[in-house]
Parts: structure tokens; sequence; C-alpha cells
């Protein structure tokens, strides 16, 4: 008996490995110091497990509309499209069982086989593996570390660009490089999207875990971009809820449409009672995700400042995400190592630090020099990210 011959185009998340060999270590004994895993170890706010509650005892438990029920499609319409500046209606917005979901429906409604997309790499590993397996072509574009952060290399996305290309997934503010995009850049990008007719995933994962007072911004504002494209929203980082699983799809309606006919075939419906809780709070209550923002600044400093005392890190302050993207290039050549991986694997037995490194995002391009990893503070308590960077560092610096 055969398996299907495209399961060999299907990419992971290996991510996932990390967590497993950073058990594995724990499991011997072992304190480890978790960096690896985007996640949140912090509560919910109180008012979404509440109104949860209420709603489920009050029978809001049988199956829903495949698209998600009105009055959350609309709470988001009017939140998303007024902190961006459009104006989005209920035809709008698809709600989906997390942020992830959105990848891969996305890409099924507006890509054809042999179809070129443009995605981030490093970047989140799941555009490159739904573009493979869904028979579209996965075509890199990379950024460049400036002295405030990363930037994308324009000139090389735009020399990428052939006539087969219909898509470009976008990430700001980016995992895992934490890069923020200026103006000019998004607008480029913008302008490219236009004059090459491309459809835009633009995944907002990110957009409120910001650690300014300015604004944050996103491709769809630009004129001309609303047409074309379709925002990866989500519930999981904002508010803790990463195990819920409540997203969802906000794009042009012809595209809405058919994202909502794979729910049908797929899920069916996400979970209502949760539904019903999150609209109340969209439209009534948000300040619960200051309490988390507020704690992941204090723990974003705390690692920051622990890191960029090493010697031979070398890294910038990002103003959003939850990620840190050190490039550690001085410290492998001081220390002696060649493959990232292995320094990686034996900094998590010399100090119980576990964290992802560049390979768990994305192939490594062909001409990259620098190596980097990865810390998410997301899910590790400020005294833990204290006492993990002393380790390191002496451990680097010995
Ligand atoms: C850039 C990016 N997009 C999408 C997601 C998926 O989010 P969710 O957990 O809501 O599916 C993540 C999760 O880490 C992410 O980092």
């Amino acid at each position: 008996m055969k398996l299907n011959a495209k399961l060999d185009r299907l990419g992971t998340e290996t991510a996932f490995a990390v967590s497993a060999q950073a058990k594995a270590w724990a499991d011997k004994g072992n304190k480890v110091y978790p960096f690896h895993l985007g996640d949140i170890n912090l509560q919910t706010p109180s008012n979404i497990r509440e109104a949860t509650n209420r709603y489920m005892n009050d029978a809001k438990n049988g199956y829903c509309a495949p698209e998600g029920i009105p009055e959350l499609r609309l709470a988001l319409a009017h939140d998303v499209g007024s902190k961006r500046g459009v104006e989005y209606g209920l035809e709008n917005v698809v709600i989906q069982p997390g942020g992830k979901p959105t990848i891969w429906k996305f890409l099924a409604t507006v890509m054809n086989e042999g179809d070129e997309a443009l995605y981030p790499n490093p970047g989140y590993p799941i555009y490159e593996s739904q573009i493979g397996y869904q028979g579209g072509i996965p075509v890199p574009y990379s950024y460049n570390e400036t002295d405030t952060g990363f930037e994308i290399d324009m000139e090389k996305l735009r020399n990428s660009i052939t006539d087969k290309t219909t898509i470009l997934i976008y990430n700001n503010y980016q995992n895992p490089m934490s890069a923020s995009s200026s103006l000019e850049e998004m607008q480029s990008l913008a302008a490219l999207a236009t004059e090459h007719d491309l459809w835009v995933l633009s995944d907002d994962a990110y957009f409120e875990i910001r650690y300014t007072d300015r604004s944050p911004r996103s491709i769809v504002s630009i004129p001309g971009m609303k047409e074309r494209t379709v925002i990866l929203y989500t519930f999981s980082k904002k508010f803790a809820m990463t195990g819920w699983r409540v997203g969802a799809s906000i794009g042009p309606e012809k595209v809405i449409r058919h994202m909502a006919r794979f729910n049908i075939n797929d899920e069916s419906c996400t979970n209502h009672f949760i539904q019903h809780a999150l609209a109340e709070v969209i439209r009534e209550d948000q300040s619960g995700s200051k309490r988390i923002l507020s704690e992941l600044k204090s723990r974003r400093d705390i690692c920051f400042s622990g890191l960029n005392t090493i010697n031979g890190v070398s890294l910038q302050l990002p103003e959003s995400t939850f990620y840190l993207f050190p490039n550690v290039t001085d410290v492998m050549a001081n220390k002696g190592y060649t493959d990232l991986d292995l320094f990686r694997t034996d900094a998590l037995e010399a100090t119980g630090v576990s964290f992802c490194s560049r390979h768990h995002f994305g192939s490594p391009l062909a001409d990259e020099e620098n190596h980097y990893i990865r810390f998410a503070y997301s899910s590790i308590e400020q005294e833990d990210i204290q006492e993990g960077m002393g380790k390191l560092k002496s451990w680097i610096e010995d």
C-alpha cells in the first residue's frame, strides 16, 4: 500500500523537535531554561475565561456557522479595520481555529500548481511547507542586519520576481527576527505587489505585541492593498490563548468566501462558546492584554541585557514580538564551532539554556555568512531568564 507522494513536500515546525530535546534533557534531572518555543506561560485574561464559562453554561455547545458567529465576525471587522484604517464588514471575516490555518487555506484559495510564492526566510516555517505541499514553488526572500534591526533585501526580492510569481507572504512584525518594516519598506513591497498583481498574505500575528507607543502598521492600510490582501489574525499571542485555537482570516470577500468552504470541509466550525466570549471581549474590554504586554516587556529587557553583556553576541532591541535574534558569528568563531546545531545542543547540555537556531526557520540560503539563534522569552519567568543568561555567559566566555 502506497502513501501519498506529496507527503515528501510537507515540511514541519522543527522547533517542536527542540522542545523534545529540551524535555529529554530535563527528564534526566537537569534544569532547563526554555527559550525555544513561542508559547506563553501566562494566564489568559480573566474576563475571557469568565465569559467563556458563562457561554458554555448557556449551552453554546453545538455546531455553529462554519464561517464563525456573526457577532465575532462583525466585532473583528470593526476592530481590525479601525486599527488599520480600512473598512471591513461581516463578509470580509472568516473565523479560524487559530492563526495557522489561514496560511494553508489562503494558499489553497489563490495558488495554482507551479505558481511562485515569495516568503520570508528566515521566517515562520509553515509558509515554505504549505507552498511546496500544495504544488507551488517556494521562493525565499531574505533580510539584512542593520544598525537598528533587520530590513528586507529589496533588491534581491525584486530580482526574484518572474512572470510565474503570484503571491507575496509578508510577516510584519516578524518571527524569528522581530524585524519591523519602515514605512518606506512597506510601501516598496506594496508597489511591487501592485505592479506584479500579487496576492498578499499579511501575517499580523504580532501586530499588537508591541512595546512602544507608536501605532503598529499593516500593509493593508496602503491604498490598493486591501483588495489583494488577506490578514492572518490570531488571538493566540495578544491574549495568551495559544492553546485555545482561535483566529481569523480577513480580506476580500471573493477570497474569504472560498476559505470558508475549506472550513466546511475541514473542522466544520471553530469552538462555539469561545467565539461568543471573544465577541464580547473584542467589543467591550480588551484591557487584559495590557498585563501580558507589560510582563513580556520586562522579560524582553532582562533577556536583552543578559545577551548584550556576553562577549561576541550582537543584537538590537526590538520593539515588537517576543523574540530576540542575536548574531553569534563571533561567539561561534571564538569557541571553535562551525556547526550551529552542535553549538546549540552543546549549549543545552552545558548550561540547560534551550533555544532555536536560524535553521529552524527555513532552509539557510547559499550566501549566508552570519550565524543567528532565536530566544523566545514568552514562556520563561524573569528569574530564570536572568539565571539562564548568567549560565550562558559563563559557558560562552569560558
Ligand atoms: C508568524 C506566525 N504566524 C502564525 C503563527 C500561528 O499562530 P497560531 O498559534 O494562532 O496558530 C505563529 C505562531 O507562532 C507565528 O509566529
